[in-house]
């Protein structure tokens, strides 16, 4: 086996960018989608040019013509098609959030083993060399001890009320639509679970967060450090991150999202001197979670993020949901 043969599970919006992803690695065939309607398959697959369309997720898993496939599907979805992808014998990119509880993350991995079908979160920024010079940074002791990450990610979603991250039981809110790579960064910057956390939310009218604030704690025998995480559907479109140590800080202008590497800057403040702007070699935002997949599938190299980072994700969010609701910290 060579090449990987995708399925898209849904014709989300999302796969518009899957799709140029796995055409532009040789290792990947652009194969099949799958909808709810045969009807909506077929002008999907019609519209990008896709060979197969077919009318029902289940018959696309049935299929001998596909080894992967990638969920795209509102987040409530996620842990159902997942497992029963898995179980088809296919591998799985499914989408963030992973799951929306620790029990569904727990089966989505215990069926990945059982199956030994590769099982991955798509977490596209993590696998950016922007992303991975930022952890070098932190890793080799360049800014010195960790004090504080600030991330936030914010858009406005009040044009569209219909918008899926709005029903609650799809999994809606701000939180886990965006909040979650914030708090991702955190996890991968710190290699752990917060000690504890506290969480504010403001809930609109739709029954969901639609902004989030939150505080993750981590103890350390040299000193504390935090992160502040945020989330919003009510302001303008906006990313940011910083990482601030005993040696001087790190300004990410767009941390998680952005096509054009050439609008990305990362900045170095010096505890003396000028800023520096630091060189980041410029890849295609989602090819590297693709080039991962393949790795994995075809050399058995294990997923860059790990399942216990996933994992972890689910936990951090569940535990600022919590916080927030009962306006108190909970310690993870
Ligand atoms: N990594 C990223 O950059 C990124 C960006 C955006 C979104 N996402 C994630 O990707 C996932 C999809 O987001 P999206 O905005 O692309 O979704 P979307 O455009 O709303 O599409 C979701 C698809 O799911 C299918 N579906 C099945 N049951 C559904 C239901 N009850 N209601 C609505 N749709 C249903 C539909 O496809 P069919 O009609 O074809 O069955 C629909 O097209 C989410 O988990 C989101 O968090 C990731």
């Amino acid at each position: 086996m060579t090449q990987v043969r995708w399925g898209l599970v849904s014709t989300a919006n999302i796969n518009r960018r899957l799709i140029p992803a796995i055409r532009q690695s040789a290792r990947g065939e652009m194969v099949a989608v799958a909808s709810r309607s045969q009807a909506s398959a077929e002008a999907y697959a019609a519209e990008w040019e896709i060979p197969r369309a077919f009318g029902s997720y289940q018959a696309m898993l049935n299929s001998d013509e596909i080894d992967a496939v990638y969920i795209s599907l509102p987040n409530h979805l996620h842990a159902e098609w997942t497992i029963k992808a898995l179980q088809a014998g296919k591998h799985v990119l499914c989408e963030k959030p992973f799951a929306l509880s620790l029990d569904e993350v727990d089966q989505m991995i215990a069926t990945a083993e059982a199956t030994g079908c590769v099982l991955a979160e798509a977490f596209m920024y993590r696998h950016h060399p922007q992303t991975k010079l930022v952890g070098e940074w932190v890793r080799n002791g360049r800014l010195g001890e960790i004090t504080l990450i600030r991330a936030t990610f914010n858009f406005d979603i009040s044009g569209d009320p219909d918008n899926v991250r709005l029903v609650p039981e799809y999994g809606g809110g701000c939180l886990w639509d965006v909040g979650v790579y914030p708090i991702s960064l955190a996890q991968f910057l710190m290699g752990r679970l917060p000690d504890w956390v506290a969480g504010s939310q403001w809930v609109g009218d739709k029954e969901v967060d639609e902004v989030f604030s939150g505080h993750l704690h981590y103890a350390n025998e040299d000193g504390d450090c935090a992160a502040q995480i945020s989330a919003s559907f009510r302001t303008p479109w906006h990313t940011f991150a910083e990482v601030l140590g005993t040696n001087g800080r790190l300004e990410l202008n767009r941390p998680f999202v952005g096509l054009d590497d050439s609008q990305r800057r990362l900045t170095f403040y010096p505890r003396q001197g000028e800023p520096q702007e630091i060189p980041v070699p410029e890849k295609e935002l989602y090819l590297g979670e693709v080039e991962d997949m393949h790795d994995a599938i075809l050399a058995g190299t294990a997923p860059y993020i790990s399942l216990t980072e996933t994992h972890n994700h689910v936990k951090t969010v569940l535990a600022l949901y919590k916080a927030a609701a009962t306006r108190q910290i909970v310690t993870l």
